[in-house]
């Protein structure tokens, strides 16, 4: 039903401001400004009975957003820290981050489509047009401020009263770091723990995917593989903390195809194993491709050649890629000679 099927007497009033000014065209302005359309009732506006609908509605969004609140703070008290469930398609994931995160998402969601619809379908629509009007104020107001500011600024006797003065600079000085200090409340610094992963001389490398030990046979040439460090479980606490430093990379090349001397000599039977963090800011690289031997991050298209020991050939990342050394043990099975030599990750860790 629109505002024309209503009998006129049905419609409610019309606001004076609700259509615009309408211009008219003269030599100056040789386009005619239209004015705003002619305005369209809702079904709210003519029918009491669909605005009442809409008002429960908006009712049972804020009323949701009241009770996912109340969830929040229930998940918060009764959830304990290490708690952990698994959700499908994430994988296991803490149960307080995820009652909270949804708990939140929900109640403020609910409220900003509560209030959309509220004002989609209750609050006026009329349009209001109005002019510009120049930002800048007038000479005499602007010269009434400078003087205003002259004035507070001579009986203030800030110039005169140089004790007031200076202890109102040392206070205003002093009072940020009360906020320096709750930064204390981030917790410990991490120290080495950014230079530091779990790889280290006699550490398998693990399928990520079949959670097995790899021997060279298993990684195929032109084929990409993603491995971590073997006693790294999936459902331990750590494991997040620890694989967004240690996920490797496993590509074998043909060995003549390698150009870089250190890349060849840490590599085994052509299989190279590199970190797989971006060190632009740290995405998961997850793209090769197997001709040029090119790997590509997804989030800002850093390019990197592992032909040529990772080197950076395009995008924003500043650092080659770090390279795990590796080798086998005596039961054949793919192990590293040690931890990487740089940090991994984002190149705004300084390298040491
Ligand atoms: S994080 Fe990889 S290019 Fe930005």
């Amino acid at each position: 039903m629109s505002s024309q099927d209503i009998p006129e007497e049905n419609l409610p009033a019309e606001q004076d401001h609700a259509h615009g000014a309408v211009g008219i065209a003269d030599e100056e302005n040789p386009f005619a400004d239209p004015g705003l359309p002619p305005h369209e009732h809702r079904i709210q506006d003519i029918d009491e009975r669909a605005a009442k609908r809409s008002e429960r509605v908006v009712a049972l969004l804020f009323t949701v957003s009241m009770l996912a609140t109340i969830g929040f703070i229930v998940a918060y008290l009764a959830i304990p820290n290490d708690k952990q469930i698994f959700v499908f398609p994430i994988g296991h994931i803490s149960a307080m981050n995820f009652a909270l995160g949804l708990t939140l998402g929900v109640a403020l969601f609910c409220i900003g489509a509560g209030a959309v619809h509220w004002a989609r379908t209750l609050m006026s629509d009329a349009e209001i047009a109005d002019d510009r009007h120049p930002i800048e104020a007038p000479a005499d107001v602007r010269a009434k401020v400078h003087d205003d500011f002259r004035q507070g600024a001579k009986e203030s006797a800030l110039g005169r009263r140089k004790l007031i003065r200076n202890t109102m600079f040392g206070a205003l000085a002093l009072v940020p770091l009360s906020g320096a200090m709750l930064l204390g409340g981030l917790g410990p610094a991490p120290g080495t723990k950014l230079r530091h992963t779990l790889w280290a001389k006699g550490k398998r490398l693990v399928n990520m995917n079949t959670n097995q030990p790899l021997r060279p046979e298993d990684v195929a040439v032109g084929s990409l593989t993603f491995a971590k460090p073997d006693g790294l479980e999936e459902h331990s606490e750590e494991f997040q903390t620890e694989i967004a430093k240690a996920a490797l990379m496993i590509v074998r090349l043909q060995p003549g195809n390698i150009k870089d001397k250190r890349e060849l000599e840490w590599s085994h039977e052509g299989i190279v194993a590199y970190s797989k963090i971006c060190t632009h800011v740290g995405c998961p690289i997850s793209l090769y491709e197997q001709q040029t031997h090119h790997v590509l991050c997804p989030c800002h298209q850093s390019t990197f050649d592992l032909s040529d020991g990772a080197r950076v050939i395009f995008g924003p990342a500043g650092h080659a890629l770090p390279q795990l050394r590796i080798g086998v043990d005596s039961e054949g099975y793919l192990q590293a000679l040690g931890d990487f030599e740089e940090p991994v990750g984002p190149a705004f860790w300084e390298r040491g």
